[in-house]
C-alpha cells in the first residue's frame, strides 16, 4: 500500500533508493519515483509502471545526490500515471514529498490552495502537502516548521517524507502509516518497512503516531507535533539481509514456501517444555485462566489462519468466533472482561485490522496481536503480542506466515486450555489427543519439509490448466485451508477459484459444477467420510477431483482422481501440511500462465487504508 524510502549520506543516494524501492515493491507497484537534493536544487524522476520502468528512465536521464526520497505506489486517489506518481513538488520545485496513506481533507485543502494561486499537476491527495509547505516557506518559516505546519492541517493517515532545496535533512512524520529509521555509520534511512534498508543496516528506530522526525547524515531527532523532544531509542532487528532477498529463486513466493520448515521451527522453538507445557512468555502463568471467549479479527490469509486457530480453540472446549476485520469495527461482537480479542496480522499494519483493534480499546476485553513484525502498529497497540517469528515475507501472496500463524495459534489454544484446566473429551469419543498434538507440532517442520520437497503439485497444475473454475472444499480445519487454497489460486493465477465448506457445495455451488470445474478436496483424517460424500456429488456431475490428505487415508485416496499425500499427523495439524500442496499448486498454475507471481495485479501485501 505504497512504500516510501528516504536516505541521506554521501553522494550516491539514487542506487540505494532504487534498492530500497525494489525491496518495497510488495507494497505497491503501479508507479515509482525518486527525488534528490543536490547542487542543482531538487531533481525528480518518476514513471508509471514497476521500478524497472523508473530504472530505465534514470538510465536515460540520470540524477544523483547525497539526499533523496523514493516511492512505489499502489493507487488510491488518481489512476496510475507519470503525473500521479510520487514524489510531488510545489510550483517552484523547492520541496519534494512522498506519502503513504490517505489525506481525507485533501479536496478542501486543494481548493484553498488553488484559490491562493497554487497550480496542481496531479489528481493525488498527496500533492496538497508540498503546496502547503511552500505556502509556509513563503511566510518565512524554515522547512522543518513549514513541514510541521503542513502536517497539522492534514486529516487522515500518513507516513510522509520531504526534502527541501538547500537543506541537508529529510523531514518526516507518521500518523496511521508505518515509518522506521535505519541507522548506519555512513548514512541514515527512513522507510515504510525494515526490508527496504536491511541490506545496509540492521539498526532501527521504530517511530510512533504523531512523531515528527528530522534525519541527517549522522543521525535523527524526533519531536512531537508541538516540537517537544521525544526519546525513541534504536534496536537491532533479528532479520538478516539475505532473508529479504530472492537469492537463487525466481520468485519470493517460492522461496517463502520452501522456508516453511525454518519458519515453523522458529515459531515453535522454546515454546513447549519437556513436560508438554506451553510457555508463551508474553503471558505470565495464570494470566489466561479467566478467558472464556476468544474473538479473532483479521483479513486475507490471516483471516484464514484465524479461522483455523478458532477451530483449534473450540476443539479444546473454548468458545471462539472469527470476525472479518473489515466488519468488526463497524458491526462489533459483544465482548466483556472474559473476552480476549486476537488480531492476527502478518504485517501488523493492515488498516482494517487496526480499526478492529482500536474498536476493542475502551471495551473490557483484553487484546492480543499475533504478528510477524516487531515494532508494528498492532504490536504496539495491543495489550500483548505473540510474535510468529516467520522472518520477513515479501511475496504478496502470504505463504510461510500462514503456517507460522497456525502454529502460534495452536500453542495459544493449548496454553489457554491448560490454564483453564480444560479436560479434553476422551480420544475414543472424538476428543483431541493433546500429547500427540504437541508431539506432531514438534514434527511439523520436518513434515512440511517433505511436502515442499515433493513438489507433486506441478504435474496437476499442468494437467488441469485449462479448467473454467477451481473449487476448493474442506471440513473442520480443512475449511479454512480450502478458503486459503482458493485465495492463493485466484490471487496469482487470475483464474476463477472459490473455497467452500465441503458440505456447502450441495446448497448452491453445485449448480456451477461441470466437467470443466476442478474440485480440490482437503482431507484431514477427521470426518473424511462426509467429505468423500461431497466429492462423490461433484464427481457425479463430471468434475475431476484432486484430493489432498494423509498418507494413510485409503478411503480418501480411492474417492478421488488424483491424490497428493501429506505425512500422517493429528487431524488438527494435517491442514497446515495440505495447505503447502495448495500453495505449490497455485504457484505452478501461475507460472504456467506466466503471471507476475510476486506482484499480482491490483493487489498489495500491506493494505494500510480501510
Ligand atoms: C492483503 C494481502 C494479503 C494479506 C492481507 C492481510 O490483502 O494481499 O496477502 O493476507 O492483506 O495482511 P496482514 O498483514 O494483516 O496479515
Amino acid at each position: 500500500m505504497c512504500g516510501i524510502i528516504a536516505r541521506i549520506g554521501e553522494n550516491g543516494a539514487v542506487d540505494e533508493l532504487m534498492t530500497g524501492l525494489r525491496n518495497l515493491e510488495y507494497r505497491g507497484y503501479d508507479s515509482a519515483g525518486i527525488a534528490v537534493a543536490n547542487e542543482h536544487g531538487i531533481e525528480v524522476r518518476k514513471r508509471e509502471g514497476e521500478t524497472d520502468a523508473l530504472h530505465a528512465l534514470l538510465s536515460e536521464s540520470p540524477i544523483d545526490g547525497p539526499i533523496g526520497i523514493g516511492h512505489t505506489r499502489w493507487s488510491t486517489h488518481g489512476r496510475p500515471s507519470d503525473a500521479n506518481a510520487h514524489p510531488h513538488t510545489d510550483d517552484d520545485g523547492r520541496v519534494a514529498v512522498v506519502h503513504n496513506g490517505i489525506i481525507r481533507n485533501h479536496d478542501r485543502l486543494r481548493n484553498e490552495l488553488v484559490a491562493r494561486g497554487h497550480e496542481f499537476e496531479s489528481e493525488t491527495d498527496t500533492e496538497v502537502v508540498p503546496h502547503l509547505v511552500a505556502a509556509s516557506l513563503d511566510e518565512g518559516l524554515d522547512p522543518e516548521d513549514a513541514f510541521r505546519a503542513a502536517i497539522e492541517r492534514l486529516e487522515g493517515s500518513y507516513a510522509i517524507a520531504m526534502i527541501a532545496e538547500g537543506y541537508d535533512a529529510v523531514y518526516a512524520a507518521r500518523s496511521g502509516s508505518p515509518l522506521v529509521i535505519g541507522l548506519d555509520d555512513d548514512a541514515t534511512y527512513l522507510a515504510s518497512d525494515v526490508p527496504a534498508f536491511l541490506e545496509f543496516t540492521e539498526q532501527v528506530v521504530y517511530l510512533e503516531d504523531d512523531d515528527v522526525v528530522v534525519i541527517t547524515d549522522d543521525g535523527y531527532r524526533v519531536t512531537d507535533l508541538d516540537g517537544a523532544a521525544l526519546d525513541r531509542s534504536s534496536e537491532v532487528v533479528d532479520w538478516a539481509a539475505g532473508d529479504a532477498q530472492k537469492g537463487a529463486y525466481n520468485h519470493f513466493m517460492r522461496k517463502e514456501i520452501d522456508e516453511q520448515p525454518v519458519a515453523l521451527r522458529q515459531a515453535i522453538e522454546g515454546r513447549i517444555d519437556d513436560d508438554d507445557r506451553v510457555d508463551l512468555s508474553v503471558f505470565p502463568n495464570g494470566e489466561l485462566a479467566e478467558i472464556d471467549d476468544v474473538v479473532f479479527v483479521a483479513c486475507g490469509t490471516s483471516y484464514h489462519a484465524a479461522m483455523y486457530g478458532s477451530r483449534l480453540l473450540r476443539r479444546r472446549g473454548i468458545r471462539s468466533t472469527v470476525a472479518r476485520a473489515n466488519e468488526f469495527a463497524y458491526d462489533p461482537l459483544p465482548v466483556d472482561e472474559g473476552t480476549l480479542i486476537v488480531a492476527v496480522t502478518q504485517s501488523g499494519e493492515t488498516a482494517d485490522t487496526l480499526a478492529s483493534l482500536r474498536a476493542a480499546v475502551g471495551t473490557d476485553a483484553r487484546t492480543l496481536a499475533v504478528t510477524n513484525v516487531v515494532g508494528s502498529t498492532a504490536a504496539r497497540e495491543a495489550d500483548e503480542t505473540l510474535f510468529i517469528r516467520a522472518g520477513p515475507e515479501i511475496g504478496v501472496a502470504a505463504t510461510k506466515t500462514f503456517s507460522s500463524q497456525v502454529a502460534a495459534l495452536a500453542l495459544l489454544a493449548e496454553r489457554i486450555a491448560d490454564e483453564q484446566e480444560a479436560v479434553p473429551l476422551p480420544v475414543a469419543d472424538g476428543g483431541l489427543d493433546r500429547s500427540q498434538l504437541l508431539a506432531d507440532l514438534r514434527r511439523l517442520p520436518d513434515a512440511i519439509e517433505s511436502v515442499v520437497a515433493s513438489d507433486d503439485a506441478l504435474r496437476l497444475a499442468e494437467r488441469y490448466r485449462d479448467a473454467d473454475s477451481y473449487f476448493f472444499i474442506g471440513r473442520g480445519v480443512g475449511y479454512p485451508v480450502a478458503l486459503e487454497g482458493a485465495l492463493k489460486f485466484k490471487e496469482i493465477t487470475y483464474d476463477h477459484a472459490e473455497g467452500f465448506a465441503a458440505g456447502q457445495l450441495k446448497h448452491g455451488p453445485l449448480a456451477l459444477v461441470t466437467s470443466n470445474t476442478v474440485v480440490i478436496a482437503t482431507f484431514t483424517g477427521r470426518n473424511d467420510e462426509q467429505t468423500i460424500h461431497n466429492v462423490q456429488e461433484a464427481k457425479s456431475r463430471g468434475a475431476p477431483v484432486i484430493g489432498i490428505g494423509p498418507e494413510s487415508s485409503t478411503a480418501a485416496r480411492e474417492a478421488v482422481d488424483e491424490y497428493l499425500s501429506v505425512p500422517d499427523v493429528v487431524p488438527e495439524l494435517a491442514g497446515v501440511l495440505a495447505n503447502a500442496h495448495l500453495q505449490l499448486l497455485a504457484y505452478h498454475a501461475a507460472e504456467l500462465r506466466d503471471r507476475a507471481i510476486d506482484k499480482p495485479r491490483n493487489l498489495a501485501k500491506s493494505v494500510t487504508v480501510e
